[in-house]
Formats: structure tokens, C-alpha cells, sequence
């Protein structure tokens, strides 16, 4: 069984953060999403990936990732070029597969259960491929699987406009390699892409069978702002407490708190988990870092309440403001206006920018 790895796609929906960089480098409480599903497909036993890449951030993901011996895997990339739609970028794999079965992960989903049980469900029959299913509150927005009475899928449904179910197929897959004669009938969809769904619907109508899984834990694809924090949050939740940076006395720290050991929290100070805080932050006199809060390296906060936000590294932030809710890029400076300018909010930002103020 082979591993491939989605790292491709435009990160659209997560403007401007995906301006300078692929949205799988996003890190959650302080680790990039891409590297949950490397820890997923190695608890499973599958080392041997590759690694698809677009053409939007492309250095960074194989700089991060490297040979994969950091991870204890070994990495294979594969280059996709023009994101053209999942199956396309499944089809890239034919090579590296070379026959074998193969788990399919998109590097921008992260979920809480290991991908093992589905896996060995999958190896215990014939089947031609397989997916993983949730029940979620918004169906419309995914690929909806009607299952027969055995539990094997019959039909997919790529985001209806009126979903016959909730049972929507998450974004890891498992396929034998006749699923790359499927993709090469694919036609592009209504939105231009070679559609997975499609791919499915072709090995369904041939005969399948489509084995199903279902996933009680939960998953978050971290597509947009909100979901980076709320899985940053779930994470979050699951962390033990490991304080090994500085602690000034006078500082005042509770709660579940990952403090890495270059970190410091100053006198003057509150930190109330949990919290996940990088190497060589500083949390100075009057900052408050609250509950579902990761702060990455290399970022000093100062008199400033900050939280359920994701700060992603090398930010200043001295403000004399509360921020809730907030998605951070890199290198962010968020300061106070000195007294003598008008009132009022000065702004430089971005192309494709979204600011609640
Ligand atoms: C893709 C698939 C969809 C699936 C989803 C899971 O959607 O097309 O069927 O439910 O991933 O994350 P996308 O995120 O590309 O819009």
C-alpha cells in the first residue's frame, strides 16, 4: 500500500494567507497541516508517498518535507503543475503507484482517528476503491455517497444543490490502481475540473464494489479561515501540557500549556490554556494569550489581549486591542496609532483581504 499526497490547489478561499504560500504549510497548533497526514499515514504503516505539487507554493512544501526521513518516511514528488481538478492530480500518480493499491490524502484535511481501520476494512475485500464518509450539517458543500444496504457506495453526488443525505465523503480515498483508466474517461464538470467524484461514479457503474468507512472522530478540511481555527482548536483540546520554556515569576499561567523551551512569558503577563506557543516567542507585560490560541516563532506580544486565534511567526504585536478569532500570516505587525493622528483605523492591506472590525 502507497501514500500520495495532495499538496496542490490554489488555496482560494484563504486569501491572503495563500498569497505567499501553499495552504497545507498553514500550521495548526503549531505544526503545518500537510505534516498531520504524514503522521497518519505512518501510523498506518505506509511510508513509502508521494507528494503531488501545484504550481502555488510548490519550493516550500518539498523544502518543508524534504526526503521525508525527518518524518520517517520516504518521499517521492510528483509534479501536477495547473491544479485541473483532484482527479487530474490523482491521475499524476500512475507512475509511483505502479500498480499497488494506494491511500489518497489531501493535504489540507486533518482528522483525529487514525486512517489504519480504513485501510485494513479496504484490504479485506475486492473492492475496486474506497471512502471515507461523516455526517456534517452542510452536505451541499462536499461530495454526498449514497450507500446500499451492504454499506458499498452507489452513488456520488459532487455538491448537490439539494443533498439527498449527510453522509459526505471526506477528503482521503483508497483506490486499486484500475481507478487511472476511470480517470482518463473523466470529462471536466460544470466548474472546469476533472472531478474525483466522477472517477468514482465511472469504477461504481463498472462494477465497483465501493467500499465505505465511516469516521466518528473528527475532521476538519481547513479550506477556509474559520476551519483553521476551529481545527486548531480540536487540536488544541487533545494537548498535554508541557512547559518547558520560561516562566517569569509574576507571570500568570493556567491551563493546558505547550511552551516551547526558547519561549518566555514575562512578568506582567497571562497565558490561560490550552495554548500552543513556538520557539522563541515572547508573551511581555500586559499581553493576555488566551484559551485556543497558537502563537508561532519568533513573535513578541506586548499589551495586547489575543484569543481562539492562530498568529502563524514573526509577528509584533503591541496593540492595546483585543483580537478574537483572528488568522494571523506571517511577518504581521499590529501596533497602536501614537496619539497625535486623527481617529480612526490605519490599514495597509492586501489584494483579496477580509478584515471584521
Ligand atoms: C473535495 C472533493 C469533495 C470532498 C472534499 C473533502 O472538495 O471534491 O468531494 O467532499 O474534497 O474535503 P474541494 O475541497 O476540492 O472543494
Amino acid at each position: 500500500m502507497k501514500g500520495v499526497l495532495l499538496a496542490g490547489g490554489t488555496g482560494s478561499r484563504l486569501r491572503p494567507i495563500t498569497h505567499t504560500g501553499p495552504k497545507q504549510l498553514i500550521p495548526i497548533a503549531n505544526k503545518p497541516v500537510i505534516e498531520y497526514a504524514i503522521d497518519d499515514f505512518k501510523e498506518a504503516g505506509i511510508t513509502d508517498i508521494g507528494v503531488i505539487l501545484g504550481t502555488q507554493g510548490r519550493e516550500a512544501v518539498r523544502e518543508y518535507l524534504g526526503d521525508g526521513s525527518r518524518f520517517g518516511v520516504d518521499i517521492t514528488y510528483i509534479v501536477q503543475g495547473k491544479p485541473l481538478g483532484l482527479a487530474h492530480a490523482v491521475g499524476c500518480a500512475r507512475d509511483f503507484v505502479d500498480g499497488d493499491d494506494f491511500v489518497v490524502y489531501l493535504g489540507d484535511n486533518i482528522l483525529n482517528e487514525s486512517i489504519a481501520d480504513f485501510v485494513r476494512g479496504f484490504e479485506q475485500g475486492e473492492y475496486a476503491a474506497g471512502v471515507a464518509l461523516q455526517h456534517v450539517p452542510n452536505p451541499e458543500q462536499f461530495g454526498v455517497a449514497t450507500l446500499d444496504e451492504d454499506g458499498n457506495v452507489v452513488r456520488i453526488d459532487e455538491k448537490p444543490d439539494d443533498p439527498e443525505g449527510d453522509l459526505v465523503v471526506i477528503g482521503i480515498y483508497l483506490f486499486s490502481a484500475q481507478v487511472f483508466d476511470a480517470i482518463q474517461r473523466v470529462e471536466p464538470s460544470a466548474r472546469g475540473e476533472y472531478e474525483i467524484t466522477d472517477a468514482f461514479q465511472i469504477l461504481i457503474d463498472e462494477g465497483g464494489p465501493v467500499y465505505s468507512h465511516r469516521v466518528d472522530g473528527w475532521w476538519k478540511d481547513t479550506g477556509r479561515p474559520e476551519d483553521i481555527l476551529e481545527a486548531n482548536r480540536l487540536i488544541l483540546d487533545d494537548i498535554e501540557s508541557t512547559i518547558d520554556g520560561t516562566v517569569e515569576s509574576g507571570a500568570e499561567v493556567v491551563g493546558k500549556i505547550d511552551l516551547h523551551e526558547t519561549a518566555t512569558v514575562e512578568d506582567g503577563a497571562v497565558v490561560r490554556g490550552p495554548v500552543s506557543i513556538a520557539e522563541d516567542v515572547v508573551v511581555g507585560d500586559g499581553a493576555y494569550v488566551g484559551p485556543y490560541t497558537s502563537i508561532g516563532p519568533a513573535t513578541t506580544i506586548r499589551e495586547t489581549h489575543i484569543e481562539n486565534s492562530v498568529v502563524i511567526g514573526e509577528s509584533t504585536i503591541e496593540a492595546h486591542e483585543t483580537f478574537v478569532d483572528s488568522l494571523l500570516g506571517r511577518r504581521t505587525r499590529l501596533e497602536s496609532k501614537d496619539g497625535y493622528l486623527p481617529d480612526g483605523r490605519r490599514l495597509v492591506v492586501g489584494e483579496n483581504s477580509r478584515l471584521r472590525l
